[in-house]
C-alpha cells in the first residue's frame, strides 16, 4: 500500500462526509463540507491510498498566524499505521510554510488513541472545555490542546 497526502479540495464532500460518519459523533454531511470549504480559511489535507481511495483527512481553519483543527479523521480498518500521525506531521510542515505559530485542538477526555498520539507530537494542554461532547461520545469534556511556539 502507498499513501500520499493531498489538498482536502480535491476530494469529493460526499467521500469526506462518509468518513467523517465513520468516525466522529457530530457526523457532518457533505452540504456541511461545501459550505465549509467554500468559506478559503479552511483547508486540510487527505490521505489517499494507492492514489485511488480516501481514507482519512484533517481539516483546519486559519485566522492570521493560528490554526484550529476541525476534524481529524482515519478510517476504522485504516487505524494503528502512522497513518495519523503522517497527517499531523504533514500539517506542520504546512504551518511552518506558511508562518502559522500556533494550533489549536480539542481532544475528548474519553479518546485514549488521540491523546496519546497528540502528546507524542508534543500538543500541550492548554484548557478544558466542560460539557462540550455529547454524553454519546463516552465523556463530555474537551482538552483543549496546543502545538505552540512555546511548547516545542
Ligand atoms: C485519532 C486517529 C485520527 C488516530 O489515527 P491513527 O492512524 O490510528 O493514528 P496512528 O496510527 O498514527 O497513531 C496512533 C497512536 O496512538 C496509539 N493508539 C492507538 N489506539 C490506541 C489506544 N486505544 N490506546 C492508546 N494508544 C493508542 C498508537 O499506538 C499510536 O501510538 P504510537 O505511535 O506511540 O504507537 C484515529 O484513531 C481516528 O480517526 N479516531 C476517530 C476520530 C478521532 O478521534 N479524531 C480525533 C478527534 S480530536
Amino acid at each position: 500500500m502507498t499513501y500520499r497526502t493531498i489538498p482536502i479540495r480535491q476530494v469529493s464532500t460526499q467521500r469526506l462526509a462518509e468518513i467523517h460518519q465513520q468516525c466522529l459523533p457530530s457526523r457532518w454531511s457533505s452540504k456541511d463540507f461545501a459550505l465549509l470549504y467554500a468559506d478559503p480559511a479552511y483547508n486540510g489535507f487527505a490521505l489517499e491510498e494507492n492514489q485511488l481511495k480516501v481514507v482519512g483527512f484533517i481539516d483546519l481553519h486559519v485566522v492570521v498566524e493560528e490554526a484550529e483543527v476541525y476534524s481529524f479523521c482515519i478510517t476504522p480498518e485504516h487505524r494503528g499505521k502512522g497513518l495519523g500521525q503522517k497527517l499531523l506531521k504533514k500539517l506542520f510542515t504546512e504551518a511552518h510554510q506558511r508562518n502559522i505559530q500556533k494550533i489549536f485542538l480539542e481532544v475528548s477526555e474519553a479518546n485514549t488513541a488521540g491523546r496519546h498520539l497528540y502528546r507524542a507530537l508534543g500538543f500541550k494542554e492548554v484548557g478544558r472545555r466542560y460539557g462540550y461532547y455529547p454524553q454519546t461520545d463516552h465523556g463530555t469534556t474537551a482538552i483543549v490542546l496546543c502545538s505552540c511556539p512555546e511548547n516545542r
